[in-house]
């Protein structure tokens, strides 16, 4: 069973750089953070998390984006485009329609590359600069390719990207090809991709960034911070849950390094941190299953499908440090189907607000388990919607209304208003034919 557990004053080991070092969550062994890459535990392969001589509290941070928290990072600043600093939406409608005291939409697409990978990368590809690798790689669903593409291509650095064939939105395969990485198209699912990533950082050959590297999740624990802050801010108290969807469960296993380390600091009451609740795909949802079975790791799901592509996962390596803190925080997870991400997605973007398939999920969890009792009307909740309408423009137009012809004149556009008919086109073919 992994050990996350902080303790009250954290005394630097020997292998500590600067105040930094590399802790394994399983045999509690403790490694220097620069000398060798490493991506798990040399000695037993328990995932690794960083640690820090001394833990954040608010009166630390200043600026905006990520590195406003380089009180609770590795450095005081990474390779930046910058990232960070999103909006804290309020979503009055849904708020209504799903009826919870207050609902909040951390919007994630609205980083430079269009997902929240980009906090991950800001730390991850300095990371990889001050260790002077040749190529930097990673295995993705498409938004961890787009980021660290173009991370990469701000730090001159080589990337290489291993995509499941067929399965990655047009918009994150445009990104990673016109910022220059190399991208190979597996026949095989993410999973595959991730293997052998992994095989190829074993020899050498790589710097792998998936969320399997510790540095990565580091950046994206300030997530979690600009929740906290803005929230309170604007609500003199901190939410109750935060609902997002999971994948590789990186970012449920970062969330909850933020509210450990920030209780840890003292400036957030064990009984204050929020209910950490992943949503799933119920084609991909092996983490769904971990939590209701009780299990200490998920099982692998060969066969995983759903139009959530960015989660279209069935072996989420992030699994021993994302469970515990799905439970410990008195969190749940759910799995909802395609048609009701698809309708989530929709209700979303009524409010004028644009996310991707997978980032929906999150407001269609809360919607079920605020329908099943598990989530109380009194609550106050923030959905994570994680990617940006554009990275997937064939769900979109297939998810909203078609647009109709109309001759060139004021009358025919007239006449279609007042109720004539027109003649529907097929928009998701014509984008296909585009994008071809
Ligand atoms: N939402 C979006 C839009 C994503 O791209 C991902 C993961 C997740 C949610 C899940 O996050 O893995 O931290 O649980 N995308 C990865 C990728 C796997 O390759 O882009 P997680």
């Amino acid at each position: 069973m992994a050990d996350l557990a902080l303790p009250d004053r954290p005394d630097a080991p020997e292998t500590a750089d600067n105040g930094v070092w590399l802790h394994c969550i399983e045999c509690g062994e403790t490694h220097p953070p620069f000398d060798d890459v490493i991506y798990t535990c040399p000695e037993c392969e328990g995932l690794l998390e960083v640690r820090y001589d001394r833990y954040p509290t608010f009166d630390d941070f200043e600026g905006r984006g990520v590195w406003r928290y380089d009180a609770a990072l590795p450095f005081e600043e990474g390779v930046s485009l910058p990232e960070g600093d999103t909006p804290l939406h309020r979503a009055p409608g849904l708020r209504e329609e799903i009826g919870v005291r207050n609902l909040r939409i951390k919007h994630e697409g609205m980083n430079p590359t269009g997902s929240f990978k980009d906090r991950g990368m800001t730390v991850g590809v300095k990371v990889a600069s001050e260790l002077g690798v040749d190529r930097l790689a990673c295995a993705s669903t498409g938004n961890t390719s787009a980021a660290l593409s173009a991370y990469g291509a701000r730090a001159d650095l080589e990337t290489l990207v291993l995509l499941p064939a067929g399965k990655v939105a047009a918009g994150k395969i445009a990104q990673a090809s016109l910022h220059g990485a190399r991208i190979l198209e597996v026949d095989g699912n993410f999973d595959s991709c991730l293997d052998i990533v992994q095989d190829l950082a074993a020899r050498n050959e790589a710097y792998l960034l998936n969320s399997l590297n510790p540095f990565r999740l580091e950046g994206q624990k300030t997530i979690g911070l600009e929740i906290l802050e803005a929230f309170r801010d604007d609500h003199g108290r901190f939410p109750d849950r935060i609902v997002l969807p999971v994948g590789n469960a990186g970012n449920t296993a970062a969330l909850y390094k933020c509210f450990r380390e920030m209780v840890a600091g003292g400036d957030l009451a064990p009984g204050d941190v929020p209910k950490l609740t992943g949503v799933q795909a119920e084609g991909a949802a092996p983490m769904v299953e971990a939590i209701e079975e009780g299990l200490a790791d998920t099982r692998r799901w060969e066969d995983v499908e759903t139009i959530a592509t960015a989660i279209r996962i069935g072996n989420p390596v992030n699994a021993p440090k994302a469970l515990p803190g799905i439970r410990e925080t008195g969190g749940t997870a759910v799995s909802v189907s395609d048609e009701e991400i698809t309708d989530a997605q929709r209700a979303i973007a009524g409010e004028g607000i644009g996310v991707e398939p997978a980032s929906a999920a999150s407001v269609a969890g809360l919607r079920k388990l605020r329908e099943s009792g598990e989530v109380g009307s009194g609550e106050d909740v923030v959905c994570l919607t994680t990617g940006h309408l554009l990275k997937d423009p064939e769900a979109a137009a297939e998810a909203g209304s078609d647009p109709e012809p109309v001759a060139n004149s004021t009358d025919a556009v007239l006449r279609l208003l007042a109720g004539g008919s027109g003649n529907r086109i097929d928009v998701l073919g014509r984008i296909r034919r585009l994008l071809r």
